[in-house]
């Protein structure tokens, strides 16, 4: 089965601090390097290497910038098809800290000019069997897209981040969603109005809010970090929701690593895997990620993610 992406490309200046500076701080970088970024890029090249086969619609600047993530998307083996437009690529400055904790902000650049899906990206997403989709690119298209998709009865995976209020015709549309906590929250704060716990989650209050949430979609994802993941589809009623345990892992840059297990997640949807089997795919490759600097440098490859898979349950035989 296929997977198209649609969303966004950067190219990520990451300094190494010592930690994230606060308002009015300045800290000396350790190191500097450019890498391949933007949430769409990593979610392609995370399917992609965890062995999907995938098409990505993006929007790149006619510049230096742009041809590098064209070549690191194709030797992903990633389908590229880049609107090459009159602004620059897409560039983040990434931030990330000793704890491997990062701070990013993205200047979208090309990225905003994803508007309007063309005839032929109407076919291509009409053609594959799984959407996936995130917010870094302008909402209208998200929403654009997820229409065609829903129209050819093609899978609808909506990352939503960077979180922002979801209109009800996207909700409608959408068969998974997979946020992380802070999302969780400020959607499920958005969609019911209540007050919710604090900034971050316990896995209980975490099968809470997955409740909320999954009023509005068929199935959720909340990530959790270190903490694992939550999962609840139609199937599960109101619970109780699968907890897919984090894997083990010292991470030195978490940038990507939502993206690592969105891209994974949809890869192995994508080859009949069930959801919680999916997730917790997903979940050893964002593990191998965080261990590796970069955002799309540090995706692992299908057979990395599978031995990690099966260590586990080796471990639990021995
Ligand atoms: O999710 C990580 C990504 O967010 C980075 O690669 C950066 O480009 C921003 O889009």
């Amino acid at each position: 089965m296929s997977v198209v992406v649609v969303g966004s490309a950067n190219r990520d200046f990451v300094y190494r601090v010592p930690r994230i500076p606060s308002p009015g701080e300045t800290v000396l970088a350790t190191d500097a390097a450019p890498h391949a970024g933007g949430k769409g890029a990593n979610q392609a090249i995370a399917a992609a290497r965890a062995g999907a086969s995938v098409e990505f619609i993006t929007a790149l600047g006619s510049d230096a910038d742009g041809d590098v993530l064209a070549h690191e998307l194709s030797q992903a083996g990633v389908l590229l098809h880049a609107r090459r437009v009159d602004a620059p690529t897409g560039t983040a400055f990434v931030t990330v800290a000793q704890s491997g904790e990062n701070a990013i902000v993205v200047n979208s650049g090309a990225n905003a000019h994803l508007v309007e899906v063309t005839a032929v990206e109407r076919d291509i997403i009409a053609a594959s069997d799984f959407l996936l989709v995130q917010l870094e690119t302008p909402l209208e298209t998200v929403v654009e897209a997820a229409t065609v998709a829903r129209a050819a009865e093609t899978v609808v995976v909506l990352n939503a981040a960077p979180i922002c209020s979801l209109p009800e015709r996207l909700l409608a549309i959408v068969d998974v969603l997979i946020v992380n906590e802070h999302e969780a929250i400020a959607l499920a704060r958005d969609l019911s109005g209540h007050r919710m716990p604090g900034e971050t989650l316990s896995v209980d209050a975490a099968h809470d809010i997955a409740i909320t949430l999954r009023e509005a979609v068929p199935a959720v994802i909340i990530t959790l970090g270190a903490n694992g993941s939550i999962v609840l589809n139609r199937d599960m009623g109101d619970g109780p929701a699968a907890h897919v345990p984090a894997f083990r892992a010292t991470p030195v840059d978490t940038t990507g690593a939502g993206d690592t297990f969105c891209g994974a997640l949809v890869a192995a949807l994508a080859r009949g895997e069930d959801l919680v089997d999916a997730a917790q795919f997903a979940s050893a490759a964002g593990a191998l990620s965080v261990q590796r600097p970069g955002a799309a440098a540090s995706i692992p490859v299908r057979a990395e993610i599978d031995a990690l898979v099966g260590s586990l349950g080796r471990s639990r035989r021995g």
